[in-house]
């Protein structure tokens, strides 16, 4: 007999304030009471809603606190303001508010330093002025529950947590996340906003869900939307997805329906770059902290020519931070790792690769693992070897900044890289003869 999911009554609200108390920490759990007391106190329900509904049924931790208002959602922010004004253990307290959208935002923070936001969202209706467009929003008056829903991407995200009736399912929500379906409210859902066409990808993905078969010819009949879109809002989505857990399964099933070149025309999916990403799983603890999206972005750009990686993560207006990475990796693999073997000295190996940040350095260690021990070498054995006297010496010998200078200079770092000065007095000897001859 297969186990009855949720193992749980979402009929009642007591088993649902279980859940969550069980699924959230405590700091949000508490504000998740607050929040929900003070809206019945005020008449001003607040029900959860979105990725955090769907997560609980599925026993998984969710820390968005999304709450739909049943009317205007600013009285019960600002009321929750002074609230939270007032508890001790509680410090950062904002409030950002939107009237036109009737949304409002709460950042506080704890004594023990956990940060969240409560977004409340009075219940709206949306309409698309064209394909692609950003919706207008119309709250007043305030759509009912079910329109506010209807709006949505997915029956799964099309879900409230009443905390006085349980869960809200009026559009089949519940039964789809037990069969693994992904399904649009309705027909013009990826017209309106193609970005949901990735987003589909990215739950089909992360939940091994597939397409119902409605939803999936609306999808294929609306993939060229998805190119129109702003460079911002087509960069966004692809960040997303490749910050997933499984961020090959989302690659494959974008390129499976012909999204990633609308992404960008010279993105590709093939079995190498398949199996770079699996590189990269098994290996992505060993580069150093950085976002894990921008790891996986240069390994779809180590498959472009460098000019080619470049020019997606500019037209993808990626921020600097992360923009750098993919086309130096690109380098790396099509110019640099060619050219590295065993015979290079210390000196050599640094003409090559110091002008590459360590992340591409660690990226392309992984992606090419003939090349790993030289690049390790470089990294651990290389890249930590400095001299120990510079330029102030140098002016000290009477020597002027300038090309000669640093030559010199260069030259010294070279001597101690291969390891011919290993000490202070060796570099001080070698600095004084070449000043020397120049000053002759
Ligand atoms: N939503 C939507 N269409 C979009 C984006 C969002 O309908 N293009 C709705 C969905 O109901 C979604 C909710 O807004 O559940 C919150 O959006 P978001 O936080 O982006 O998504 P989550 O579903 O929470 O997904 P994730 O787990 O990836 O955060």
């Amino acid at each position: 007999m297969q186990a009855k999911f949720p193992p749980f009554d979402v009929k009642s609200p007591q088993a649902i304030r279980e859940q969550l108390e069980k699924l959230l920490p405590v700091s949000h759990f508490f504000v998740y009471e607050q929040v929900t007391k003070l809206g019945q106190e005020m008449d001003i329900p607040a029900l959860l809603v979105g990725g955090i509904v769907r997560d609980l049924l599925l026993g998984r931790q969710n820390l968005d606190l999304d709450f739909v208002t049943l009317s205007f959602s600013h009285p019960l922010a600002e009321q929750l303001l002074e609230y939270f004004e007032e508890q001790p253990g509680l410090t950062e307290i904002k409030l950002l508010k939107h009237d036109a959208f009737g949304t409002a935002r709460l950042d506080v923070a704890f004594l023990d330093g956990t940060k969240l936001h409560i977004d409340l969202a009075t219940a709206r209706y949306e309409h698309y002025s064209q394909p692609g467009a950003l919706p207008t929003v119309d709250i007043d008056p305030p759509s009912t529950l079910e329109e506010d829903l209807k709006r949505r991407d997915f029956t799964i995200n099309a879900l409230a947590l009443s905390p006085t009736e349980g869960l809200v399912d009026p559009y089949g929500g519940l039964e789809d996340l037990r069969e693994g379906w992904l399904r649009i409210l309705h027909p013009r859902s990826f017209i309106d906003d193609p970005t949901r066409l990735v987003r589909g990808c990215r739950f089909a993905a992360r939940f091994g869900y597939k397409f119902d078969p409605d939803t999936e010819k609306h999808l294929r009949e609306a993939v060229s939307g998805l190119g129109k879109l702003t460079a911002e809002r087509r960069r966004n989505e692809l960040t997303l997805i490749l910050a997933e857990v499984a961020p090959d399964r989302g690659m494959q099933i974008l390129n499976k329906y012909d999204l990633l070149s609308q992404i960008h025309p010279l993105l590709k999916w093939d079995s190498e770059v398949e199996q770079d990403f699996l590189r990269i799983k098994q290996g992505e603890h060993k580069v150093r902290p950085y976002e894990r999206f921008v790891i996986y972005l240069a390994t779809l750009c180590a498959h472009l020519l460098p000019v080619q990686a470049e020019k997606v993560v500019t037209e993808l207006r990626y921020s600097h931070e992360a923009a750098k990475i993919p086309p130096q990796v690109s380098r790396l693999k099509h110019e640099v790792l060619p050219k590295l073997n065993t015979q290079l000295a210390n000196s050599q190996l640094y003409a090559l690769l110091h002008e590459f940040d360590p992340e591409a350095l660690e990226i392309a260690a992984i992606l090419a693992p003939d090349k790993a021990p030289l690049l390790r070498h470089y990294l651990d054995k290389v890249t930590p070897l400095k001299p120990q006297l510079g330029g102030d010496y140098l002016k000290e010998l009477g020597l002027k900044p300038g090309k000669q200078f640093k030559r010199i200079l260069d030259q010294l770092r070279d001597s101690v890289l291969d390891g011919k000065l290993v000490s202070r007095e060796a570099e001080a000897a070698f600095l004084q003869k070449l000043a020397k001859d120049i000053l002759d």
